[in-house]
């Protein structure tokens, strides 16, 4: 296995997917890790991610000793290529000539890059810093025009520098340099794959939980079903699922949820219809944050309810955390990653309330979740379903949430989704989804006037929902859709089809 230093570039998560593709496992550190956990690790390869800072400077970020000490490959990345030269005896300067996007890399030797081109290739750039001096016992491996040392290594200890990025897609051959170093210079095999954790998680569940029991918050995301997928094979009935419907859910969603983990895969789920107490606090309140407010407080309480009553016997409380989540949180200790946040899926338990976690997806990225829930026997509809958010469709009804409102979204929502299903188009969408909009407009239906109001529809295409253009669904198909929901619910008198890209609109519309 292979550990990633991060030293806080924003391509690092990148890097692991990359390595975790070629088929070897690999987790990332921050840089400031202790010496003893990288020796615990035991890698078999080491790679120093890029960063924000600059080697030039005698307090930045440097790789501890132990990595040079421990006879295992190096690759460093960028700054961790800069930080490589400083440390092992080179010499790296601020250049005028920064780069950044792509570049023309011309490889002179070494086994990352040869016979990869006859001539250039395109990298990706992003740098102001360069080496100007490899340290003793390296060569140069490449030049580009900003960084006449685009690329070092010294085989014999199987340490290498490279200037550009690899992990990213405008880099031509990077992948395969990646590969060459993970399975070539490193000598890993490429036989990990997501499924293979599913015996040791299991192993380690039973090893931390023993007899005890553990409950966990389902919600019907991915996340947390796959916890309960796979907790259950684990410890079988010791596993108790709180499922709270709080009436904000998609068209049947509650029932499919029973239906596939208490009928079919025999999970204990405890259903808790919870939609009253929701429809009681969001009552009066418009503003988005303020529902959001209501929805999450309300929820802490219903699950708290039910928390004490299993307490007296529940040592554990099981979270679908995944690996990004844990590497944001991670990141904070080197004070470099630029997004943190803390993420608990039912956080804010009140203090009475102690558990002990169990998280065993810490160590997954999301798709790597989505196929180990296939493996685990869930439906693949339900792994690979677009993301909804906690708080439902009450951020998906503008202002007021009233159960007749949801009621008419409900359905609205179901045709356009089961429509996109149908023509193929579900899975060319990152999150389609319906809105209500409690203003009403005039219609004409037949012979009479329909007075009722509006339903929107929002489609987006988007890599990490940060950023997101609206999709370009077919004319025809929009038409098909605004069709259906006109004629067969009475209470909706148009469908307007949300032509807005983020920023500056958001996804969601609350
Ligand atoms: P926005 O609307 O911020 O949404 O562009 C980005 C992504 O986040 C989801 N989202 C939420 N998820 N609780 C959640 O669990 C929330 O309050 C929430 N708000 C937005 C949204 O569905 C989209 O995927």
């Amino acid at each position: 296995r292979i550990l990633i230093l991060d030293f806080g570039s924003q391509y690092t998560q990148l890097i692991a997917r990359r390595v975790r593709e070629i088929g070897v496992y690999c987790e990332i550190y921050p840089c400031d890790v202790t010496e003893q956990e990288i020796i615990d690790f035991a890698p078999r390869g080491i790679i120093l991610s890029g960063g924000p800072e600059s080697a030039t400077e005698e307090t930045t970020w440097r790789a501890h000793d132990c990595v040079w000490s421990s006879g295992v490959p190096v690759l460093g990345i960028c700054y961790g290529m800069q930080t490589m030269a400083a440390q092992l005896g080179g010499t790296v300067e601020t250049s005028d000539h920064r780069e950044f996007g792509h570049a023309d890399l011309k490889p002179v030797c070494g086994p990352l890059l040869d016979g990869l081109t006859d001539d250039t290739t395109v990298v990706w750039m992003s740098h102001g810093d360069r080496v100007t001096q490899v340290p003793a016992g390296f060569e140069v491996m490449a030049t580009s025009a900003g960084a006449p040392i685009a690329a070092m290594g010294d085989a014999a200890r199987g340490y290498y520098g490279i200037q550009f990025h690899p992990e990213v897609t405008h880099t031509e051959h990077g992948r395969e340099m990646l590969t060459r170093f993970v399975l070539t210079v490193c000598a890993c095999d490429a036989s990990w794959k997501p499924e293979n954790i599913v015996d040791d998680a299991i192993a380690r569940v039973r090893e931390q939980v023993g007899g005890d029991h553990v409950m966990l918050g389902l919600s019907g995301g991915v996340d947390s079903s796959v916890v309960a997928a796979l907790l259950h094979k684990a410890i079988g009935d010791q596993l108790t699922c709180v499922f709270v419907d709080n009436g904000l859910l998609r068209l049947n969603e509650g029932d499919q949820v029973m239906k596939i983990f208490a009928d079919n895969l025999g999970v204990k789920v405890i259903r808790v219809d919870a939609e009253q107490r929701f429809l009681d606090a969001l009552k009066g309140l418009n503003d988005p944050e303020d529902k959001r407010k209501a929805i999450g407080g309300v929820f802490i309480d219903v699950f708290a309810d039910e928390a004490r009553k299993l307490s007296a016997d529940t040592k554990f409380l099981a979270q679908g955390t995944i690996y990004p989540d844990v590497i944001e949180s991670a990141g904070s200790r080197t004070g470099k990653a630029h997004v943190i946040k803390s993420h608990h899926n039912v956080g804010g338990l009140p203090d009475d309330l102690a558990f002990d976690l169990v998280e065993p997806l810490r160590e997954l990225f999301k798709d790597e979740v989505r196929v180990l829930g296939e493996t685990l026997g869930l439906p693949h509809a339900m792994v690979w379903r677009h993301p909804f958010p906690g708080p439902g469709l009450g951020v998906r009804i503008l202002g007021e949430v009233k159960k007749e409102y949801a009621d008419i979204l409900r359905r609205a929502d179901d045709i356009f989704i089961q429509a996109l299903y149908d023509e193929g188009l579900y899975h060319k969408t990152s999150q389609a989804f319906a809105v209500f909009l409690p203003v009403k407009s005039v219609g004409v239906v037949g012979d009479g006037r329909r007075y009722a109001p509006v339903i929107a529809l929002r489609a987006v295409e988007t890599v990490d929902f940060m950023t997101a253009r609206w999709a370009h669904l077919p004319y025809d198909f929009i038409e098909r859709v605004s069709t259906k929901i006109i004629n067969s619910i009475e209470d909706v008198s148009r469908v307007v089809y949300d032509v807005s890209s983020k920023p500056p609109a958001t996804i969601e519309w609350e």
